[in-house]
Formats: C-alpha cells, sequence, structure tokens
C-alpha cells in the first residue's frame, strides 16, 4: 500500500456470491431483483483468462511501462503519459482481445449453464490496464454511472471479467447494491448526463471483494458502479468489461453502417441489410456517452463503421459504435 494520506472511501461490504444458484432459474432471478449483479467466484476457465492477462502484458512492456524480465509484471515506475487509460480506443481493441473470451467454448459453456441458452456476446469491450494513479489522495471513484442511462434501449448484462487480483488497494469495481429499480441518480443538464454524485449514494450500498482471476461480476444496465481508483505501489489493475446476454432475447443488430443521415441509417448484419429510421427518440450515442441531436449523426457515424443498433419498428432506439 501507498504509504500518503489515503482518500476517502465508504466502508464496503462484500458481494453476495450467487454460486450456489446455478442450475436454480428462479434463485439466480430472485437475486437480480434484489441485488441488481451476480458475482460468480471462480467459474470462468482460467487457462483462458491467463492468455487474455499475456496479452495485457504484452501490451505493458511494449509500452514500456513492465520490464519483460518481471516475473510479477509490475509497473516500472516510468512515464505513463501515453498510456491510454479507461479508452475503448486502445490497441487491445485494435487487436480485437476480446475474442479470447467471446470465442472460448469453456466461457461460453458457463453461460449456457447460466442462461439456459447461448449466450450473445454484444461486441462492446473495454480493457483496463491502469497503473497505480499517482495522487493518491484524490477520491477514490473514477466515475459512478449506471450504463443503461447512456444505453437506452439495449439489454444486455454487463460482464466484468479481472484478468488478475485485484485487492482493496489495485481498485477494482464497487457496485451500488439493489438500487436498479429506482429512479436513476444521474443528474441531466440539456442532453449531457452528468457523472452520479457520491453524496446521492447510499453509503451503506457499496459492496466490493478481492478479486480474482476466474470470477465474473454481471450487471443490470441500471445497476450504479463506479472503477476503484489503483492506489497500489506497483500492481496493474487489469480487467475487462464488456456485454453478454442470453440468445433468446431481444438481440440488437451488430453489423456494419451501409449508409446514415440524420433521419435514417442502413446497417448490413450476416442476416441482410435493415433499413431504420431515425427519430427524436432515437438514442444515437456521441464520443463521450452523450446523445447526439440528429442534425449531427453524419459527422459521427460513417458508411464502414460497426455498430450496435437497438430497434424496434423500423427505428432505432439506441445505436453507438462497436469496439
Ligand atoms: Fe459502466
Amino acid at each position: 500500500m501507498n504509504m500518503q494520506a489515503r482518500p476517502p472511501m465508504p466502508e464496503m461490504g462484500e458481494l453476495n456470491v450467487s454460486n450456489h444458484l446455478l442450475g436454480d432459474p428462479a434463485g439466480l432471478a430472485a437475486a437480480w431483483e434484489r441485488d441488481g449483479y451476480w458475482f460468480f467466484r471462480d467459474v470462468l476457465d482460467k487457462a483462458v483468462i491467463a492468455d487474455i492477462r499475456r496479452v495485457y502484458i504484452d501490451y505493458l512492456v511494449d509500452m514500456g511501462v513492465a520490464d519483460p524480465a518481471d516475473p510479477q509484471h509490475r509497473y516500472n515506475g516510468a512515464d505513463y503519459s501515453a498510456l491510454p487509460i479507461n479508452s475503448n480506443l486502445t490497441r487491445l481493441n485494435e487487436q480485437k482481445v476480446h475474442r479470447l473470451l467471446h470465442g472460448a467454448p469453456t466461457i461460453n459453456s458457463f453461460f449456457q449453464t447460466l442462461f439456459g441458452c447461448d449466450p450473445f456476446w454484444v461486441p462492446f469491450t473495454v480493457h483496463r490496464t491502469n497503473p497505480p494513479v499517482q495522487d493518491v489522495t484524490r477520491p477514490r471513484f473514477d466515475f459512478i454511472h449506471a450504463d443503461g442511462s447512456y444505453n437506452d434501449g439495449l439489454e444486455f448484462l454487463i460482464c466484468w471479467v479481472p484478468i488478475g487480483e485485484i485487492d482493496a488497494d489495485v481498485g477494482g469495481l464497487a457496485v451500488v447494491e439493489g438500487l436498479h429499480r429506482q429512479p436513476s441518480l444521474h443528474r441531466r443538464d440539456g442532453t449531457r448526463i452528468l457523472p452520479i454524485e457520491a453524496a446521492d449514494v447510499p453509503a451503506e450500498a457499496w459492496r466490493r471483494t478481492d478479486y480474482r482471476p476466474g470470477d465474473v461480476l454481471l450487471m443490470d444496465l441500471h445497476t450504479p458502479h463506479s472503477g476503484l481508483s489503483n492506489i497500489s505501489r506497483d500492481q496493474f489493475r487489469l480487467s475487462m468489461d464488456t456485454r453478454v446476454m442470453p440468445s433468446n432475447g431481444r438481440l440488437p443488430l451488430a453489423g456494419t453502417i451501409l449508409s446514415v443521415d440524420a433521419g435514417m441509417v442502413a446497417v448490413a448484419d450476416a442476416a441482410g441489410r435493415h433499413v431504420l429510421h431515425i427519430d427524436e427518440n432515437s438514442f444515437v450515442r456521441g464520443h463521450r456517452g452523450d446523445r447526439l441531436v440528429p442534425a449531427d449523426i453524419p459527422a459521427r457515424y460513417n458508411p464502414g463503421d460497426a455498430v450496435i443498433v437497438a430497434h424496434a419498428e423500423g427505428r432505432v432506439v439506441n445505436m453507438r459504435p462497436q469496439h
């Protein structure tokens, strides 16, 4: 642990573990209703997680912030200003590292057991390789939010996977238990969605745990959560943040834009060509999770862009980039 003054953070209870509910759909549903998440301990194939970890470490070595000779792959103290933090535009995204998880038969078989059908992976993933923060006196919440506020109409589960050991100092994910059926805690400023204020969250509802490879945390779209800053001395916080849903649900399109303007988009996927209207109720996501006004859509989206589109009755409910 870093010996400077520790930043303020509420005391956090432990996540509920749902391993005993696998194979019990009613019990799983009740836990989801109560908590807004499922946490499963040691259920994902650790060989797959180790493969992903190796790719992350190679990336950190190439970025100059870890040394290849260090068997523990610690942060080496080098300047990391060129290392993207909490970005979805990293080399790991370009390399489509998510396929190591989404394509692994053993991982899919866990989700088949959980859902009672095949999983449908929604192609947007954030790879986090966060080094220790420089200012450990800052509040530890990176960004308190509920993804649903930015993804109206997309019905996925958030799937957060630790790619290494993540203890209280390394940070990882903290969730607010049991608030997913409550009105959103996000305040708005016109079309801008503001982060949730820590003061608006009941402090006793925060949960976390010490995460290990093999664990997985699945969250409701409306469950408020935040990354916790990494205040360790020399550990990276390695985690993959992706999206999944049961394949028997209302699936979004995952395809490529053929043409787009302020009022319509044509998207091609494996099933063919889909033409969808865009209207004032469509949530078309901009660069920072904000909602674009229709006139700004052609400047942001172009033919060839890979997108995810939730749709109903011939119109776009939500459109966002794949990554
Ligand atoms: Fe999130």
